[in-house]
Protein backbone atom coordinates (compact mmCIF):
# COMPACT_ATOMS: atom_id res chain seq x y z
CA UNK A 1 0.00 0.00 0.00
CA UNK A 2 1.23 3.92 -0.72
CA UNK A 3 1.39 4.66 2.54
CA UNK A 4 2.77 1.29 4.15
CA UNK A 5 5.48 2.04 0.90
CA UNK A 6 6.22 5.41 1.77
CA UNK A 7 8.08 4.00 5.37
CA UNK A 8 5.96 5.81 7.69
CA UNK A 9 4.79 2.04 9.28
CA UNK A 10 1.80 1.25 11.49
CA UNK A 11 0.58 2.53 14.65
CA UNK A 12 -2.20 2.45 16.93
CA UNK A 13 -4.06 4.63 14.03
CA UNK A 14 -3.30 2.51 11.19
CA UNK A 15 -0.53 3.09 8.84
CA UNK A 16 0.70 6.69 8.52
CA UNK A 17 2.71 8.25 6.26
CA UNK A 18 6.11 10.27 7.34
CA UNK A 19 6.52 14.19 7.18
CA UNK A 20 9.83 16.27 6.84
CA UNK A 21 9.20 17.00 10.42
CA UNK A 22 10.22 13.76 11.70
CA UNK A 23 6.53 12.91 12.61
CA UNK A 24 3.91 10.59 10.67
CA UNK A 25 0.71 11.39 10.35
CA UNK A 26 -2.04 8.49 10.75
CA UNK A 27 -3.12 8.08 6.43
CA UNK A 28 -6.92 7.89 7.77
CA UNK A 29 -8.16 10.59 10.33
CA UNK A 30 -11.56 11.79 11.16
CA UNK A 31 -12.64 14.69 9.84
CA UNK A 32 -14.97 17.31 12.02
CA UNK A 33 -16.41 20.51 10.73
CA UNK A 34 -19.35 23.24 11.24
CA UNK A 35 -21.14 21.85 7.79
CA UNK A 36 -23.41 19.05 8.59
CA UNK A 37 -23.54 19.15 12.31
CA UNK A 38 -21.04 17.57 15.10
CA UNK A 39 -21.55 14.70 17.19
CA UNK A 40 -19.91 13.78 20.84
CA UNK A 41 -21.14 10.39 20.59
CA UNK A 42 -19.46 9.53 17.04
CA UNK A 43 -16.83 11.29 18.06
CA UNK A 44 -15.89 9.10 21.66
CA UNK A 45 -16.94 6.28 19.19
CA UNK A 46 -14.34 6.59 16.67
CA UNK A 47 -11.50 6.88 19.44
CA UNK A 48 -12.79 4.00 21.37
CA UNK A 49 -14.18 1.45 18.82
CA UNK A 50 -12.18 2.54 15.79
CA UNK A 51 -9.11 3.00 16.60
CA UNK A 52 -9.04 6.06 15.11
CA UNK A 53 -6.36 8.06 16.24
CA UNK A 54 -6.31 11.17 13.81
CA UNK A 55 -8.60 13.86 13.83
CA UNK A 56 -8.99 16.97 11.74
CA UNK A 57 -10.17 20.40 12.71
CA UNK A 58 -10.31 23.95 12.58
CA UNK A 59 -11.22 27.18 14.33
CA UNK A 60 -13.48 27.62 11.75
CA UNK A 61 -15.26 24.89 12.68
CA UNK A 62 -16.52 26.32 16.22
CA UNK A 63 -15.84 22.46 18.09
CA UNK A 64 -12.49 22.46 19.38
CA UNK A 65 -13.78 22.62 22.95
CA UNK A 66 -16.41 19.99 22.09
CA UNK A 67 -13.28 17.79 20.94
CA UNK A 68 -11.30 18.55 23.80
CA UNK A 69 -14.80 16.84 26.14
CA UNK A 70 -14.51 13.81 23.54
CA UNK A 71 -11.22 13.18 24.01
CA UNK A 72 -11.28 13.18 27.52
CA UNK A 73 -14.08 10.87 27.71
CA UNK A 74 -12.81 8.97 25.05
CA UNK A 75 -9.56 8.04 27.64
CA UNK A 76 -6.98 8.13 24.78
CA UNK A 77 -3.85 9.49 25.92
CA UNK A 78 -2.92 12.58 24.29
CA UNK A 79 0.57 10.96 23.05
CA UNK A 80 -1.69 8.77 20.93
CA UNK A 81 -3.44 11.00 19.16
CA UNK A 82 -2.87 12.95 16.55
CA UNK A 83 -4.59 16.44 16.19
CA UNK A 84 -4.78 19.05 13.32
CA UNK A 85 -6.14 22.35 13.68
CA UNK A 86 -5.88 25.56 11.51
CA UNK A 87 -5.34 28.88 11.52
CA UNK A 88 -8.52 30.72 10.56
CA UNK A 89 -8.07 33.81 8.38
CA UNK A 90 -9.17 36.58 10.51
CA UNK A 91 -5.99 35.36 12.41
CA UNK A 92 -3.44 35.82 9.68
CA UNK A 93 -0.08 37.94 10.64
CA UNK A 94 2.98 37.48 12.41
CA UNK A 95 1.19 38.52 16.10
CA UNK A 96 -2.12 37.06 15.61
CA UNK A 97 -0.56 33.84 14.08
CA UNK A 98 0.85 32.82 17.94
CA UNK A 99 -2.25 34.11 19.56
CA UNK A 100 -4.71 32.30 17.59
CA UNK A 101 -2.36 29.17 18.11
CA UNK A 102 -2.26 29.53 21.91
CA UNK A 103 -5.84 29.69 21.51
CA UNK A 104 -6.62 27.10 19.78
CA UNK A 105 -4.08 24.66 22.27
CA UNK A 106 -6.36 25.99 24.88
CA UNK A 107 -9.75 25.14 23.61
CA UNK A 108 -8.73 22.04 22.48
CA UNK A 109 -6.49 21.28 26.10
CA UNK A 110 -3.40 20.55 24.74
CA UNK A 111 -0.18 21.80 25.18
CA UNK A 112 1.01 21.09 21.24
CA UNK A 113 -0.82 20.26 17.95
CA UNK A 114 0.77 17.70 15.88
CA UNK A 115 -0.41 19.73 12.79
CA UNK A 116 -1.46 23.24 12.35
CA UNK A 117 -2.50 24.71 8.58
CA UNK A 118 -2.98 27.86 7.19
CA UNK A 119 -6.45 27.05 5.80
CA UNK A 120 -6.73 29.08 3.03
CA UNK A 121 -4.63 31.18 0.80
CA UNK A 122 -6.76 34.24 0.71
CA UNK A 123 -5.93 37.08 3.27
CA UNK A 124 -8.49 39.36 3.32
CA UNK A 125 -6.44 42.14 4.56
CA UNK A 126 -7.39 45.76 3.24
CA UNK A 127 -3.69 47.33 2.26
CA UNK A 128 -2.12 44.59 1.82
CA UNK A 129 -1.58 41.81 -0.57
CA UNK A 130 -2.07 38.07 0.05
CA UNK A 131 1.62 36.87 -0.45
CA UNK A 132 2.48 39.50 2.03
CA UNK A 133 0.05 38.33 4.75
CA UNK A 134 0.64 34.28 3.81
CA UNK A 135 4.82 35.21 4.22
CA UNK A 136 4.16 36.99 7.75
CA UNK A 137 1.88 34.41 9.09
CA UNK A 138 4.32 31.15 7.83
CA UNK A 139 6.93 32.70 9.37
CA UNK A 140 5.21 32.74 13.18
CA UNK A 141 4.06 29.51 11.96
CA UNK A 142 7.91 28.34 11.53
CA UNK A 143 8.81 29.92 14.76
CA UNK A 144 5.58 28.13 16.73
CA UNK A 145 7.15 24.97 14.55
CA UNK A 146 10.84 25.81 16.16
CA UNK A 147 9.25 26.16 19.79
CA UNK A 148 7.27 22.68 19.46
CA UNK A 149 4.27 24.10 20.16
CA UNK A 150 3.46 23.04 16.67
CA UNK A 151 4.92 19.87 15.56
CA UNK A 152 4.09 19.84 12.17
CA UNK A 153 3.09 23.15 9.85
CA UNK A 154 1.33 23.38 6.79
CA UNK A 155 -0.92 24.58 4.51
CA UNK A 156 -4.28 24.21 2.87
CA UNK A 157 -5.97 24.78 -0.87
CA UNK A 158 -2.74 26.12 -2.14
CA UNK A 159 -2.04 25.49 -5.27
CA UNK A 160 2.02 25.53 -6.91
CA UNK A 161 1.72 29.51 -7.59
CA UNK A 162 1.25 29.52 -3.53
CA UNK A 163 2.95 27.16 -2.85
CA UNK A 164 6.16 28.97 -4.98
CA UNK A 165 5.54 31.92 -3.69
CA UNK A 166 6.13 31.17 0.21
CA UNK A 167 9.29 29.25 -1.23
CA UNK A 168 10.63 32.64 -2.39
CA UNK A 169 9.52 34.15 0.69
CA UNK A 170 10.54 31.48 3.66
CA UNK A 171 12.37 29.29 5.06
CA UNK A 172 10.80 26.24 6.25
CA UNK A 173 8.88 23.98 3.32
CA UNK A 174 5.37 23.25 4.33
CA UNK A 175 4.88 19.75 5.96
CA UNK A 176 1.86 19.00 4.37
CA UNK A 177 -1.00 20.59 2.12
CA UNK A 178 -4.71 19.85 2.52
CA UNK A 179 -6.80 20.13 -0.29
CA UNK A 180 -9.68 18.62 -1.74
CA UNK A 181 -9.28 15.05 -3.29
CA UNK A 182 -12.13 12.65 -4.83
CA UNK A 183 -12.55 10.65 -7.67
CA UNK A 184 -14.02 13.93 -9.02
CA UNK A 185 -11.44 16.61 -8.07
CA UNK A 186 -7.86 14.65 -8.47
CA UNK A 187 -5.38 17.64 -8.40
CA UNK A 188 -2.87 15.32 -10.08
CA UNK A 189 -0.39 18.44 -10.75
CA UNK A 190 -0.50 19.71 -7.56
CA UNK A 191 0.12 16.25 -6.02
CA UNK A 192 3.09 15.60 -7.83
CA UNK A 193 4.11 18.87 -7.08
CA UNK A 194 3.83 18.56 -3.41
CA UNK A 195 5.92 15.18 -3.66
CA UNK A 196 8.70 16.52 -5.67
CA UNK A 197 8.89 18.76 -2.57
CA UNK A 198 8.49 16.41 0.00
CA UNK A 199 5.18 18.14 1.04
CA UNK A 200 3.26 15.11 1.83
CA UNK A 201 -0.49 15.97 0.21
CA UNK A 202 -3.24 15.19 2.86
CA UNK A 203 -6.68 14.71 0.83
CA UNK A 204 -10.61 16.48 2.02
CA UNK A 205 -13.93 15.53 1.55
CA UNK A 206 -12.73 12.29 -0.18
CA UNK A 207 -16.58 11.11 -0.65
CA UNK A 208 -17.00 14.54 -2.28
CA UNK A 209 -19.75 15.16 0.85
CA UNK A 210 -21.49 12.05 -0.50
CA UNK A 211 -21.75 13.17 -3.96
CA UNK A 212 -19.35 10.06 -4.83
CA UNK A 213 -21.18 7.42 -3.54
CA UNK A 214 -23.97 7.83 -5.82
CA UNK A 215 -21.64 7.44 -8.70
CA UNK A 216 -22.31 4.09 -11.24
CA UNK A 217 -18.81 3.08 -11.34
CA UNK A 218 -18.47 3.59 -7.65
CA UNK A 219 -21.41 1.95 -6.97
CA UNK A 220 -20.12 -1.18 -9.76
CA UNK A 221 -17.18 -1.42 -7.84
CA UNK A 222 -18.73 -1.54 -4.19
CA UNK A 223 -20.34 -4.55 -5.43
CA UNK A 224 -17.16 -6.10 -7.21
CA UNK A 225 -14.98 -6.04 -3.74
CA UNK A 226 -18.20 -6.83 -1.78
CA UNK A 227 -17.26 -3.13 0.04
CA UNK A 228 -19.64 -0.05 0.37
CA UNK A 229 -19.34 3.12 -1.98
CA UNK A 230 -17.40 4.96 0.88
CA UNK A 231 -14.62 2.41 1.60
CA UNK A 232 -14.33 2.12 -2.11
CA UNK A 233 -13.58 6.20 -2.47
CA UNK A 234 -11.48 6.00 0.93
CA UNK A 235 -9.43 2.89 0.25
CA UNK A 236 -8.82 4.82 -3.13
CA UNK A 237 -7.44 7.65 -1.49
CA UNK A 238 -5.01 5.75 -0.29
CA UNK A 239 -3.97 4.08 -2.43
CA UNK A 240 -3.04 6.73 -4.46
CA UNK A 241 -1.11 7.95 -1.31
CA UNK A 242 -3.06 10.38 0.09
CA UNK A 243 -3.81 11.20 4.00
CA UNK A 244 -7.60 11.43 3.82
CA UNK A 245 -9.91 12.21 7.00
CA UNK A 246 -13.57 11.39 5.86
CA UNK A 247 -16.42 12.79 8.12
CA UNK A 248 -19.59 11.78 9.30
CA UNK A 249 -21.29 12.15 12.26
CA UNK A 250 -22.68 8.21 12.85
CA UNK A 251 -21.16 5.96 14.48
CA UNK A 252 -21.53 3.00 11.87
CA UNK A 253 -20.61 5.20 9.44
CA UNK A 254 -17.53 5.75 10.94
CA UNK A 255 -16.92 2.15 11.72
CA UNK A 256 -17.57 1.65 7.92
CA UNK A 257 -15.47 4.15 6.81
CA UNK A 258 -12.27 2.74 9.26
CA UNK A 259 -12.49 -0.80 7.48
CA UNK A 260 -10.42 -0.29 4.60
CA UNK A 261 -7.48 -1.82 5.41
CA UNK A 262 -8.59 -5.43 4.79
CA UNK A 263 -8.67 -4.93 0.90
CA UNK A 264 -6.80 -3.56 -2.15
CA UNK A 265 -8.10 -2.28 -5.17
CA UNK A 266 -6.64 -3.68 -8.40
CA UNK A 267 -4.84 -1.53 -10.60
CA UNK A 268 -7.48 -1.00 -13.67
CA UNK A 269 -9.74 -0.50 -10.84
CA UNK A 270 -7.96 2.31 -9.23
CA UNK A 271 -7.60 3.59 -13.16
CA UNK A 272 -11.36 3.43 -13.75
CA UNK A 273 -11.86 5.78 -10.43
CA UNK A 274 -8.91 7.69 -11.67
CA UNK A 275 -10.71 8.87 -14.93
CA UNK A 276 -13.83 10.52 -12.98
CA UNK A 277 -11.84 13.25 -12.18
CA UNK A 278 -13.83 16.48 -13.70
CA UNK A 279 -13.12 19.06 -11.82
CA UNK A 280 -15.45 19.64 -10.06
CA UNK A 281 -15.16 21.42 -6.27
CA UNK A 282 -17.89 20.33 -3.89
CA UNK A 283 -16.11 22.81 -1.01
CA UNK A 284 -13.64 25.86 -2.47
CA UNK A 285 -11.42 26.87 -5.55
CA UNK A 286 -9.14 28.18 -4.44
CA UNK A 287 -8.23 29.30 -8.26
CA UNK A 288 -8.98 32.63 -8.17
CA UNK A 289 -7.05 33.69 -5.14
CA UNK A 290 -3.68 35.42 -6.46
N1 LIG B 1 -9.13 22.38 4.65
C1 LIG B 1 -10.31 22.67 4.18
O1 LIG B 1 -10.55 23.76 3.63
C2 LIG B 1 -11.43 21.67 4.31
C3 LIG B 1 -12.62 21.84 3.57
C4 LIG B 1 -13.62 20.87 3.71
C5 LIG B 1 -13.42 19.78 4.55
N2 LIG B 1 -12.26 19.65 5.27
C6 LIG B 1 -12.03 18.51 6.19
O2 LIG B 1 -12.37 17.31 5.53
C7 LIG B 1 -13.35 16.60 6.29
C8 LIG B 1 -14.26 15.81 5.39
O3 LIG B 1 -14.91 16.66 4.47
P1 LIG B 1 -16.51 16.76 4.32
O4 LIG B 1 -17.15 16.39 5.57
O5 LIG B 1 -16.80 18.06 3.73
O6 LIG B 1 -16.81 15.68 3.19
P2 LIG B 1 -16.78 14.06 3.09
O7 LIG B 1 -16.00 13.46 4.19
O8 LIG B 1 -16.42 13.78 1.68
O9 LIG B 1 -18.31 13.69 3.23
C9 LIG B 1 -19.03 13.83 4.42
C10 LIG B 1 -20.50 13.52 4.10
O10 LIG B 1 -20.64 12.15 3.75
C11 LIG B 1 -21.55 11.51 4.66
N3 LIG B 1 -20.96 10.18 4.95
C12 LIG B 1 -19.84 9.91 5.68
N4 LIG B 1 -19.59 8.59 5.69
C13 LIG B 1 -20.58 8.00 4.98
C14 LIG B 1 -20.86 6.65 4.64
N5 LIG B 1 -20.08 5.65 5.05
N6 LIG B 1 -21.96 6.40 3.88
C15 LIG B 1 -22.76 7.42 3.47
N7 LIG B 1 -22.54 8.72 3.73
C16 LIG B 1 -21.45 9.00 4.50
C17 LIG B 1 -21.63 12.41 5.87
O11 LIG B 1 -22.93 12.39 6.44
P3 LIG B 1 -23.20 11.91 7.97
O12 LIG B 1 -22.49 12.86 8.90
O13 LIG B 1 -24.70 12.05 8.04
O14 LIG B 1 -22.71 10.51 8.06
C18 LIG B 1 -21.41 13.80 5.25
O15 LIG B 1 -22.61 14.30 4.72
C19 LIG B 1 -14.06 17.70 7.10
O16 LIG B 1 -14.71 17.18 8.21
C20 LIG B 1 -12.88 18.58 7.46
O17 LIG B 1 -12.19 18.03 8.56
C21 LIG B 1 -11.24 20.57 5.13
Amino acid sequence: MAAAAAGGGSGPGGPAVPLRSGRSIPVLGLGTSHQGGYSHDAVVHALQKCGIRHIDTAKRYGCESLLQKAIKESGVKREDLWITTKLWHSDYGYENTKKACLESCERLGVDYLDLYLIHWPDAHVPGKSNREVRAETWTAMEELYEEGLCRSIGVSNFLISHLEQLKEDCVVTPHVNQAEYHPFQRPQELVDYCRSRGIVFEGYCPLAKGEALTHPSVIQLAKKYGKTPAQICIRWSIQNGIVTIPKSTKAERIEENCKVFDFTIAEDDVEILNGLHDGRHVSWDPSLIV
